[in-house]
């Protein structure tokens, strides 16, 4: 039978337990579920995206149907190199419809037999968004149960300087022994 592959294309700057649910999901109707990573040379992200793609790796290590990938251009074009045949994405709220059916009619007419699949993740995480999380994180508020633990030390790492330099003096310490 043929394998259904299927991608989850984002920014993920930086992933959100919304994701990861969303990512539980469709590893559960997926065969496979590449995470892809938009490598976006117009945007100035937060985290690189080797950052990113580090975080999203240890995020999803216990899924043995899921990888994760970075792309540009196209993601009609990567869908295509991969062999995928549905492309998931997230919606939330009603607001997020409109764009949200706009790209699928675009990557539809750009690859008819490309499918984009939605999901709704668990209502708790209806209202979160990575640009929100930054702009709390940003302003020193607090993401507890909002991200993945490792990503909210990433976040106090970017603002916190002190925990910066303690982690690098850490890291240096680990090498030399
Ligand atoms: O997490 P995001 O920022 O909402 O993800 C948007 C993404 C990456 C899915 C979208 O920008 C995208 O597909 N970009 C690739 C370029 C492309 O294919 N554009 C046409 C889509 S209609």
């Amino acid at each position: 039978m043929k394998k259904v592959i299927a991608i989850y294309p984002g920014s993920f700057d930086p992933p959100t337990n919304g994701h990861l649910d969303l990512i539980d999901r469709g590893s559960k109707i997926f065969d496979e579920l590449v995470v892809a990573i938009l490598r976006n040379a117009e945007k100035v992200p937060l985290f690189s995206v080797a950052e990113r793609r580090n975080m999203l790796e240890t995020l999803t290590a216990d899924f043995n149907n899921v990888r994760v990938d970075t792309f540009d251009g196209l993601t009609v074009d990567y869908a295509n190199k991969l062999n995928a045949s549905a492309v998931l994405r997230g919606i939330r709220a009603l607001s997020d419809y409109e764009y949200e059916l706009q790209m699928a009619l675009m990557n539809r007419k750009l690859q008819p037999d490309l499918e984009t699949v939605f999901m709704m993740p668990a209502e708790q995480y209806s209202y979160l968004s990575s640009r929100l999380v930054r702009e709390v994180a940003r302003l020193g508020g607090c993401v507890k149960g909002l991200v993945p633990e490792i990503v909210e030390q990433r976040l106090k790492e970017k603002w916190d300087p002190a925990i910066k330099l303690q982690h690098a003096r850490k890291s240096k310490a680990g090498k030399r022994t």
